[in-house]
């Protein structure tokens, strides 16, 4: 094993647990995830377990907590890179409690950054959203799309984030980023034994839709009236395992030295915009259930549509996404088969 190490933070969650498993099965580095289950539980680490042929490290901290943090990390040495994850997510979440999102998003950014800089670990990689471009004027966005005021506190603490580490990496020339905007990360593992697993209750489309084929929740889709193909938000939906992927290519880019800049951004998405009912027929397709639900208001914070370029990663990560739509649904859908409840 190389005795560098990478530390993972928010390991447990949903794209950091689905990047665990491709970091261990692709590299050699000594792996330490980073969670305080705030929206996770200690069994995906399990399932991470049963995915890969190596062991990783774990410890239980609240990146906020700048004290525990040092007490915890500073005796970690030969730190090749950060990768962070570790941030709540939930567009509606953030419209109904906004203090606790720029708390928790920005707080736990600044301290790992101070923590970087203290320990001089040059490579860090962030977790973005496209949710950062808001309405855009024109589609699909490249990384040089003007960014528009954000729909919701969720998007706009990603954008603070990603002014942050710009202004750090200014100030700082030996530190490297690779800033990810993910679009929409959907699907599960394609064995179908982990996915998404949220202690609360999920608020993203696709776990709710296999929730509700099981008799677990109700599916209602917000707005059918917007200006859009066929009146529903348009997404650029990605299967988590190719984001997963992006991770261990750009932690190669920026390790192996073949950035351009101190500072680089990338979209992950596939490039194809495809609206809630599009996934709902996906969903049926590949499941053979046909699905119940209601057409409710718009939601507060979304935005009509969005879908990525990706032209920049595919060239300078050498990455490309491997699965289609069908894939993303098959894979949750087996997921939820997994979790139980088909009633
Ligand atoms: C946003 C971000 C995405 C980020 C994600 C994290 C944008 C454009 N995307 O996704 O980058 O990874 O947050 O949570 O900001 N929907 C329903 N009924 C439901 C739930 C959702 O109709 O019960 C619809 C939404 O209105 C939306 C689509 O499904 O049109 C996707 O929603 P969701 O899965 O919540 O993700 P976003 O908010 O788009």
């Amino acid at each position: 094993m190389n005795s560098s190490c990478i530390i993972v933070t928010g390991g447990a969650g949903y794209i950091g647990s689905h990047t665990l498993i491709e970091l261990l099965n692709n590299t050699s580095y000594r792996i330490i995830s980073i969670d305080n289950f705030s929206n996770s539980s200690p069994s995906s680490y399990d399932r991470v377990k049963q995915l890969t042929s190596r062991d990783f490290e774990t410890i239980n901290l609240d990146l906020c907590n700048e004290t525990e943090l040092k007490k915890q990390l500073s005796g970690i040495n030969n730190i090749e890179g950060i990768i962070h994850f570790a941030a709540f997510k939930s567009v509606p979440d953030s419209v109904a409690d906004p203090v606790l999102y720029y708390h928790n998003n920005i707080e736990s950014l600044n301290n790992i950054l101070k923590f970087s800089q203290e320990k001089k670990i040059s490579n860090f990689i962030f977790s973005s959203s496209c949710s950062v471009y808001g309405n855009a004027d024109a589609l699909p966005v490249t990384e040089e799309t003007v960014l528009k005021k954000a729909e919701s506190p969720y998007g706009h603490t990603k954008q603070i984030g990603e002014e942050i580490i710009e202004f750090f990496c200014k100030v700082n020339p030996w530190f490297n980023v690779v800033t990810l905007r993910y679009f929409n990360p959907v699907g599960a593992h394609m064995s179908g034994k982990t996915g998404e697993s949220p202690i609360t209750k999920p608020n993203n489309l696709v776990p709710i839709i296999t929730q509700t084929a099981v008799g677990k929740n109700s599916l209602t889709v917000f707005g059918s009236d917007y200006d859009t193909r066929d009146g529903y938000c348009i997404r650029d939906y990605i299967h988590v395992t190719d984001i997963a992927d992006a991770h261990v290519k750009a932690l190669d880019y920026i390790t192996q030295k073949k950035n351009r800049k101190n500072f680089s951004l990338f979209n992950l998405g596939t490039g194809n915009g495809v609206s809630v009912l599009e996934v709902i027929r996906s969903f049926e397709r590949v499941s053979g259930k046909k699905l119940s639900y209601t057409v409710g208001d718009r939601r507060k914070g979304d935005v009509v549509a969005v879908y990525a370029n990706n032209d920049l990663a595919k060239k300078e990560l050498g990455w490309k996404p491997q699965y289609n739509l069908d894939d993303m649904m098959l894979s949750a859908w087996k997921w939820q088969l997994n979790l139980g409840g088909e009633s």
